[in-house]
């Protein structure tokens, strides 16, 4: 076949998306002042987007009491609520990992074209992962890409899912199938929402905690080992220092890798084995942190059977995921009586992990590491991973 061929190039596309601004708050910051300060009137127009549950947490309530919903003060907070202060807008959704559908993401941009919102709006989701998720993807696909700020309120949205610019929704019972990579440009990092967190939402935090000091900060690691109170205690500045060294890392990470093409696989470790968990389990059974604690365990000891790490690593791994609670053993109790021997729940385990993995090769891969700060990509025969799984 003949032909000729002419290339163009482009500068890049969504100005703005180059570069992110993390800005680290102490005590607890009225979101009021972050937003409405003396320049607030040369601010562009925003699209606030939260969920019920956010929307009432005390820290963050006297923030959505300044908006109107129809000309009335707030009433009751509930899911499709739209409220206004001025030129911007309010969008109330519900909350949990239910609502992160694309049916939400076109609500948000239905809020934001409802209110004449231009691609210079900026669109501000205030809350764990899924409302980041949700609002910077309407953000990147807003009128071909407007702009947008996160806050993120969950330890495990602060230290992960809001830094990196991954954005999106599931779709067909796959997790995170839709989305974009689109940089917010702010990210306001607020550790004294911690304090606030249900237990159970802390704890699954505070797993992708250890997973990051596990990946880039032997120190850390060492010092949550030293400090196993921090799951039931929250000492603010331990909570403060651990937030930072999360963030820092997994910054550096995304400025050089941001669309996943190396390094930023190492934040997928445990997570093979912890997806698999979670959808066996059943949503919303076990949460994302005590599924991956988990699967960082079984990678562990995937690690050492492959000859990757040694023993005394294997150990280290397990001794610290169990210092804070988290299951250890193969099989873990959630699955306990769901199928007819274990052999059969390992099989079910392996074909979820195939399922999640369903466009790569026949070979599952897996983040591994040979020790601490040490950590790398392999592909994995399925009797190897069997072999951990029961
Ligand atoms: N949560 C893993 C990543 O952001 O790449």
């Amino acid at each position: 076949m003949q032909f000729e061929e002419k290339d163009i190039s482009y500068p890049p596309v969504h100005p703005g998306t180059d570069r992110t601004f993390i800005r680290f708050y102490s005590g607890c910051p009225d979101l009021n002042s972050i937003y409405y300060n003396e320049d607030s009137q040369n601010q562009p127009k925003r699209i606030f987007v939260t969920d019920t549950n956010v929307a009432s947490i005390p820290a963050i309530k006297p923030f959505i009491e300044n908006f109107r919903a129809e000309n009335y003060a707030i009433p009751k907070i509930q899911a499709g609520l739209i409220a206004k202060r001025g030129k911007d807008v309010l969008l109330v959704i519900g909350s949990g990992e239910t609502f992160k559908t694309i049916e939400s993401v076109l609500s948000i941009c239905k809020a934001a074209i409802d209110s004449n919102a231009e691609r210079s709006a900026i669109f501000v989701g205030i809350g764990g992962g899924v409302i980041t998720d949700l609002t910077a993807f309407a953000a990147s696909i807003f009128k071909r890409g407007a702009r947008c700020e996160l806050i993120p309120t969950t330890l495990l949205s602060i230290v992960d899912a809001a830094i990196g610019g991954k954005t999106g929704c599931d779709f067909d019972d796959y997790k995170n199938m839709i989305g974009s990579f689109f940089p917010a440009q702010k990210i306001h990092i607020i550790p004294s929402f911690i304090q606030s967190l249900p237990q159970n939402e802390y704890r699954s935090g505070l797993a992708e905690v250890v997973k990051t000091a596990m990946l880039y900060s032997s120190p850390l690691f060492e010092k949550l080992c030293a400090n196993p109170k921090i799951l039931t205690e929250r000492n603010s500045s331990l909570v403060e220092e651990m937030i930072k060294i999360c963030v820092n890392a997994k910054a550096k990470v995304v400025e050089q890798d941001l669309t996943e093409k190396n390094i930023r696989m190492h934040l997928n470790l445990g997570h093979t084995f912890g997806h698999a968990l979670e959808s066996r389990a059943g949503l919303g059974v076990i949460t994302h942190g005590d599924a991956v604690a988990w699967g960082i365990v079984r990678a562990a000891e995937l690690s050492n059977r492959l000859g990757i790490c040694n023993h005394d690593y294997l150990e280290k791994v397990r001794n610290a995921i169990s210092l804070f609670g988290w299951e250890t053993s193969a099989i873990h109790p959630v699955l306990k009586g769901k199928f007819a021997n274990d052999d059969d729940l390992a099989h079910s385990l392996l074909d979820a992990m195939k399922k999640d993995k369903k466009n790569s090769s026949s070979k599952i891969k897996f983040v591994l590491q040979s020790d601490i700060e040490n950590t790398l990509v392999t592909e994995v025969e399925d009797k190897n991973i069997l072999e951990v799984l029961k």
